[in-house]
């Protein structure tokens, strides 16, 4: 029987994305299934049902859903972050959880400079701002998003240093970034820091009071990463002792209204997650999504499995 290919994304993928990602299907003769823009989690949990592997972006795959499938074999995160996924319980129903690495870390980044010069700019208010030229950019974690935003910083004529105990030193100095041997260093002496930490147990919070308390003056943090690796009640004080620090994010965070109360322009927040929004990104993570699925089923590759 051919095997059922749901994509079910709240926040759509570009028309021809999903379009490329129904002709591979039909191409192998899988069925493809296509829930979009749904506003109830129990359409989720009903169309999981009988699918046999689940594309989607940071839509919530709970307990709940992997539960309720009688045939899900694979679920694949068409992107980086999988803390949308509850990969124990997958792992306890034998279904395989996946990335697509890499895929849309180029769309990341250019949106982390947008945000860097709006802020620069002052919100394109018209009034004197700044420039990126010769300013150093600090980068928090140094993955696929965090080497573009270092390519791309080049081409502005920034300073690019990185901490990320993960990553060989070697690597950042090959594409001609300076290691910073701890986060204080990264904190204390960049005009920009730019925020590419997972989310996982070990980040919740980890851009605290210590860290935003040490930055430099006039700095600004971007945060194209995820909203629970900064504390925000750090933030909050902090911003309120400094009034030179400012704050833009990709996602608003949970106490954005008194933030943007409090801090005005200092702050700026997308209204929808956007980073990975681009054409090209969601053509590159949904293509990479079921041709994993195809070589998962046709060939048991599991070489993106996140839940082993
Ligand atoms: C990712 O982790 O790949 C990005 O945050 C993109 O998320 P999105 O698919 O919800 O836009």
């Amino acid at each position: 029987m051919s095997k059922k290919i749901l994509v079910a994304t709240e926040k759509p993928f570009a028309k021809k994305a999903v379009e490329d990602i129904k002709n591979i299907c039909e191409k192998v003769n899988y069925e493809f299934i296509l829930l979009e823009k749904y506003e109830d989690r129990n359409e989720l949990v009903k169309a999981v049902e009988n699918a046999d592997a689940l594309i989607v972006r940071s839509d919530k795959v709970t307990r709940e859903v992997i539960e309720n499938s009688n045939n899900l074999k694979v679920v694949v995160r068409a992107g980086a972050g999988y803390d949308n996924l509850d990969c124990e319980a997958a792992k306890e129903k034998g279904v395989v959880c996946m990335n697509t690495p890499g895929q849309n870390s180029n769309a990341v980044a250019e949106l982390a400079f947008g945000m860097m010069v709006y802020m620069a700019r002052g919100q394109f208010n018209g009034k004197p701002g700044t420039e990126l030229k010769g300013k150093k950019l600090g980068i928090h974690a140094y993955g696929n998003v965090g080497m573009n935003v270092a390519r791309i910083a080049k081409g502005f004529g920034m300073d690019v240093v990185a901490f990320d105990p993960f990553v060989d030193n070697k690597k950042m100095i090959a594409d001609g970034v300076s290691p910073v041997d701890s986060v204080e260093k990264l904190y204390n002496s960049c005009d920009y820091i730019s925020l590419h930490l997972p989310s996982i147990p070990e980040t919740q919070k980890f851009v605290n009071d210590k860290l935003i308390s040490i930055m430099k003056q006039g700095a600004t943090i971007i945060n194209t990463a995820r909203k629970e690796v900064v504390c925000e009640d750090s933030l909050i004080k902090i911003f309120g002792e400094r009034e030179d620090l400012k704050y833009a994010s990709d996602i608003a965070p949970i106490k954005k209204d008194e933030m943007i109360e409090k801090f005005g322009s200092r702050v700026y927040f997308t209204p929808k997650k956007m980073g990975a929004q681009t054409l090209e990104a969601n053509i590159n993570a949904g293509v990479a999504s079921i041709n994993q699925i195809i070589n998962y089923f046709e060939k048991g590759d599991t070489t993106f499995q996140v839940n082993k």
